[in-house]
């Protein structure tokens, strides 16, 4: 395990067990449980679990959680001592347009998940007030604060708004949901950390940034570090490991993809299909080009298209890929993977081809 050498201070105290630079599991709806999770901490990173839309089932996903962590070693393994208040090393996401707060508080306070991600805020980040108030009450601030952004301006309303403890910036090349409308991370990375430090007055906590969408492998890890991101958030290369919960059909035809540019869409449709409605004004979601896209681009209409894809579903794992018709969200980044690894190695070789790269710098200076 690499030493906490570059991690900032602040990340360090906060994710003691991680390695660096920071890796992160996106809490994935649906997508993103208590294994994959707890894997990708054990392993020296931070899982996220989703709680995704809902928070309904939260305490048990937490209880879960908290079984696999006291299951056997890893870094970040937790011991349970009576008296002693809980702390999870593993965080939680929510799209807060359609998730409960209140539904979520209970589970705040009784397991303490090492940071809280907020998504999506129906109209604008002062809806996040509330959440932020009361899980820093719940958990006297313990579990922190990351929100997710997609544009500079988005950036400074939340550093105004809740002054978060982590900005997760994500590009367009994401997959799932983003807003329809930014840039990449090339740009996003820079031009928010350059304007969030120009702010005034200087905002409190003075947060971390880290990086998201088209990461698949350590060379864009190293890459977002030289954007000055301090770790970066991966979702697709997650979606290819044993401990992620998508059907096969998904998982094959995410290592069958390449060229994700050219591949996969950013698309309301694949929501319709499902009946997924609410999302603001503003997002779309990125996934793989199928027959589900292609009829809706020809104007097949929305009922047939949500009809066909009901039909879909009963061909399970043969729904996927190109000729099918099931939802299969993936970044641009899709093309670089090209194996189901375990989370847990996953992280470790990132962190290991960061450090390749970063000798391989040094090398080259001598
Ligand atoms: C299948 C899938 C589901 C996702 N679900 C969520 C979600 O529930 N909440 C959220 O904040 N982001 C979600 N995202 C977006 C991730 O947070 C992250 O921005 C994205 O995965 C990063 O890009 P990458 O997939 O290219 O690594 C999802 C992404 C994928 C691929």
């Amino acid at each position: 395990m690499q030493p906490h050498g570059s991690l900032t201070s602040k990340i360090a105290a906060d994710y003691p067990w991680a390695a660096s630079p920071l890796i992160v599991s996106a809490p994935m709806a649906k997508v993103a449980m208590p294994k994959l999770a707890v894997a990708v901490s054990k392993a020296g990173g931070l899982g996220f679990i989703a709680a995704g839309y809902h928070s309904d089932h939260l305490e048990d996903l937490l209880e879960e959680a908290e079984d696999l962590l006291l299951e056997g070693k890893g870094d970040a393994a937790v011991e349970s001592e009576p008296g002693v208040p809980k702390f999870l090393p593993v965080g939680v996401g929510f799209i807060t347009w359609s998730a409960s707060l209140e539904k979520a508080l209970p589970s705040f306070s009784k397991y303490c998940p090492a940071a809280v991600w907020l998504f999506a805020p129906p109209k604008g980040f002062q809806d996040l007030i509330p959440w932020v108030t009361k899980i820093r009450e719940a958990t006297s601030s313990r579990s922190k604060i990351w929100v997710q952004v997609g544009s500079v301006s988005d950036a400074v309303e939340v550093v105004n708004a809740i002054d978060p403890d982590v900005i997760v910036v994500q590009g367009l090349d994401a997959g799932g949901h983003s807003l329809a409308r930014g840039a990449s991370i090339i740009s996003l990375v820079p031009e928010i950390n350059d304007k969030i430090r120009q702010l005034r007055p200087y905002p409190k906590k003075q947060a971390d940034v880290l990086a998201a969408g088209g990461i698949s492998d350590s060379r864009g890890v190293a890459a977002a570090m030289a954007l000055g991101a301090q770790g970066c958030v991966l979702g697709t290369r997650f979606l290819a490991s044993p401990e992620s919960m998508i059907a096969h059909g998904y998982q094959k035809a995410i290592i069958d993809s390449s060229d994700g540019g050219i591949s996969t869409v950013r698309t309301t449709i694949y929501d319709k299909v499902r009946d997924i409605h609410g999302w603001p004004e503003g997002y779309d979601g990125r996934g793989l080009i199928n027959c589900t896209y292609l009829d809706d681009l020809q104007g097949l209409s929305e009922v047939k298209n949500r009809e066909l894809y009901r039909e879909e579903l009963s061909k399970g794992d043969m729904g996927y890929g190109p000729k099918g018709r099931l939802t299969t969200y993936a970044g641009t980044g899709v093309g670089l993977i090209r194996e189901i690894l375990p989370a847990g190695d996953i992280v470790k070789s990132m962190h290991e081809g960061v450090q390749k790269i970063l000798n391989g710098q040094r090398q080259l200076k001598l």
